[in-house]
């Protein structure tokens, strides 16, 4: 008989097949007994009949618990009433393992005792829905990306100096006993190798040491970063735009029945088309001076301070699709960003908000190319030109105007699946005050 799984039942329909997993609830009522029978690619109705199989098999099934492995083999019948649509008729029936008492019943638990049971959360068929839908995100961004010529180039984790800022650093000592730091970002690499290739990305996991504790915040997450020579602000925010329509509608696409299962409401992101609305900085500021009540928890912020979450989560408000906010003052953007040649104060780089509130997923900018400008930059933020001197080379050796971005992987995902925070989006979360399991 062929093992197959569950996501592949429409086409057995009528057939014998062998499944493979585990009882994630159980009901019985006499003569038949009802097991609700996961193996990672959805949920079946499996169904023992007191008629269809040998004494003992029915017994053995009235000492199933819930998270017992099982191997079961029987007849496909297509059934709306059943729980994934798809009911299988038990005629055998192995029993790999009586699972012990399972700590995660059908009743509410909180949230910090399925954090300590992640290991085992991670089997719901909730939390299963949300990881195959982040599954089909990475999988969305790597083939758009190599449809597109980008060559995957991977950066180094171990890094000898900080590439977004020294507030977030995770400090360690390297084997010569020589400061390290873990990556904050693949990005200075990126446009190493973009000289090298043209267009390349970085998809790896980075490492903040972020001191808060927010719905959006890991210690370690994961992103993507493309980075292209000779490439303009304005095409690098045509090119996410793309990249994000084309991630959404794959998941609209292939996902439905994950979407159904975490109840996201899809029209918003049915949505999610070209073009994508942009504003400045400048009038994101003047938005929020007129959006402001006064019983508003947040204060509008003056011209040159950057914007806290609940600004983000005003502006997006406004819009019914993902907005740019570009043009952020020089002094609040990281030292590679192009200052705009029309008004140095503000840099050629935009954040990409997420509707309904999430904010920003996308961070990106044109890169300085000038080798003068660049020394400048160093010397106002303090960085020592020696630490970056191979980066300084870029702009030495065919010096070309380029831009790229960072996608992050759980803000997109909390979005996409309508989570409202980041930990429910990574198999094991990296939070403030979590480091296990
Ligand atoms: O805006 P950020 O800091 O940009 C960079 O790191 C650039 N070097 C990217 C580039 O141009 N190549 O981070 C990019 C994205 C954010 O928009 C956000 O989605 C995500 O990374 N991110 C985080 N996600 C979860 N937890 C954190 N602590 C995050 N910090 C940033
Ligand atoms: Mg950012």
């Amino acid at each position: 008989m062929q093992w197959v799984r569950i996501a592949e039942l429409p086409n057995y329909v009528g057939q014998d097949v062998e499944l493979r997993g585990w009882v994630h609830n159980y009901r019985s009522s006499g003569k038949i007994q009802f097991i609700i029978f996961r193996d990672g690619t959805g949920i079946c109705q499996a169904v023992l009949f007191i008629k269809d199989v040998p004494s003992e098999v029915f017994e053995a099934g009235k000492r199933l618990t819930q998270e017992s492995s099982l191997i079961i083999r029987g007849t496909v019948r297509k059934d709306d009433r059943a729980p994934g649509g798809y009911e299988v008729g038990i005629k055998e029936m192995e029993v790999v393992q009586l699972a012990e008492e399972y700590p995660i019943t059908p009743k509410e638990h909180g949230t910090e005792f399925l954090m300590d049971h992640r290991h085992l959360w991670i089997r719901s068929p909730r939390q299963t829905a949300i990881l195959r839908i982040r599954n089909e995100i990475t999988m969305a961004i790597h083939q758009f990306l190599q449809e597109r010529g980008f060559i995957l180039t991977e950066a180094p984790i171990l890094m000898g100096t900080s590439a977004e800022g020294g507030a977030t650093l995770f400090e360690t000592k390297y084997v010569n006993d020589e400061p390290a730091y873990l990556s904050q970002s693949g990005q200075l690499y990126v446009e190493a190798t973009a000289m090298a290739l043209g267009r390349v990305y970085t998809f790896g996991p980075a490492f903040r040491a972020e001191k808060s504790k927010t719905r959006r915040h890991l210690i370690e997450f994961w992103m993507v970063e493309p980075e292209m020579a000779y490439c303009t602000h304005e095409e690098n925010m045509k090119l996410q735009e793309e990249m994000v329509c084309y991630i959404v509608q794959r998941v609209l696409e292939r996902r439905a029945a994950d979407l159904k299962t975490i109840g996201r409401d899809t029209a918003m992101l049915e949505r999610v088309k070209p073009p994508f609305p942009r504003i400045t900085y400048t009038e994101a500021v003047e938005m929020l001076q007129r959006l402001h009540k006064p019983e508003d928890e947040w204060q509008p912020i003056p011209w040159g301070e950057d914007f806290g979450a609940p600004h983000e989560v005003a502006i997006t408000q406004q819009f019914d699709r993902p907005v740019f906010v570009e043009k952020f003052p020089t002094k609040v953007k990281a030292f590679y960003m192009q200052p705009d040649p029309e008004n140095p104060e503000v840099v050629l780089g935009a954040d990409l908000l997420a509707p309904e509130g999430y904010g920003e997923i996308i961070g990106g900018s044109e890169r300085i190319h000038d080798p003068e400008l660049l020394a400048q930059r160093f010397e106002q933020e303090k960085l020592d030109p020696k630490t970056y001197g191979w980066y300084m080379d870029l702009r030495k050796y065919g010096s070309v105007p380029h831009s790229g971005f960072g996608l992050g992987i759980e803000r997109t995902v909390a979005w996409i699946c309508g989570l409202d925070h980041v930990r429910e989006t990574i198999p094991f979360a990296r939070l403030l005050n979590r480091l296990h399991p």
